[in-house]
């Protein structure tokens, strides 16, 4: 079984995504299902950025998004679309990134330590909404520039080498 290894040397953001995604790329195969891809991806985030508190996917059912494969503490099931970080990242098709959760208007608490989020929308190559991908930090202000940019990578390569 391949694993993750992100040697404890390699302190820099940037290297440390850039050997996340080379070794994603062997890990997910279009031959699993979807959901054994969206598990591995959870675990190979959470296990790889000691930042993330909580990680998973909010999957849309045309209606709502709910709970898919994450990592952490238990979380809300579903979330009406325009609600919440996730809400509005689904249906604005925009990353967002909050510094301070208290700040944003709205924001869905599931754990009260959480501090700081990232939320990417995963779109499809018909450019149909297929849910989101949701970071939490008990930190604040964990997520930056580099975080959006990697991370949309990854949401990139699910979308058009994984799920389709
Ligand atoms: N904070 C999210 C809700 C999901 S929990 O963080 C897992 C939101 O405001 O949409």
């Amino acid at each position: 079984m391949k694993e993750i290894d992100i040697p404890e040397d390699i302190t820099s953001l940037e290297e440390k995504y850039k050997l996340l995604i080379k070794q994603l790329k062997e890990l997910l195969n279009r031959n699993d299902h979807e959901l054994s891809n969206l598990s591995i991806l959870t675990s190979a985030l959470k296990q790889t950025f000691s930042k993330i508190s909580w990680v998973g996917f909010y999957l849309y059912d045309k209606e709502k998004l709910f709970l898919g494969p994450f990592q952490g503490k238990v979380a809300c099931t579903t979330i009406e679309i325009g609600k919440g970080v996730c809400g509005t990242a689904a249906s604005k098709k925009e990353t967002i990134v909050v510094p301070d959760v208290a700040k944003f208007p709205g924001h869905i608490t599931c754990d009260s330590d959480s501090k700081s989020e990232i939320v990417l929308p995963i779109i499809s190559k018909d450019d149909e909404l297929f849910g989101v991908l949701d970071l939490d930090s008990s930190e604040y202000n964990s997520f930056n520039e580099t975080d959006k940019i990697y991370l949309e990578e990854i949401c990139k390569f699910l979308v058009e080498e994984i799920l389709t």
